[in-house]
C-alpha cells in the first residue's frame, strides 16, 4: 500500500507531518509532501490513516 498527497487539494494545514513526521514532510511553500516513495508497512499504515483522517482538505489517500 502506498500513501499519496493530492497537491491540488493540500492547503498546508500541516496535520499530516505533525501526526506522522516519518511519513510526511513539507515543501518550500509549507505544503505536505510524502517522504520517499510512500510505501507503507503495518506500522506506518496506522500513522498514515491517522494523518488521512486529520487532513481537513481530504488531500491524503491510501492506495492498494
Ligand atoms: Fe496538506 Fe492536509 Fe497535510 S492540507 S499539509 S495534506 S494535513
Amino acid at each position: 500500500m502506498k500513501v499519496v498527497i493530492d497537491a491540488e487539494r493540500c492547503q498546508g494545514h500541516g496535520r499530516c507531518f505533525l501526526a506522522a513526521p516519518g511519513i510526511f514532510g513539507f515543501d518550500d511553500l509549507g505544503n505536505g509532501v510524502v517522504l520517499g516513495d510512500g510505501t507503507l508497512n503495518d506500522e506506518t499504515l496506522e500513522l498514515a490513516r491517522l494523518a488521512q483522517s486529520n487532513c481537513p482538505e481530504h488531500a491524503i489517500s491510501i492506495e492498494e
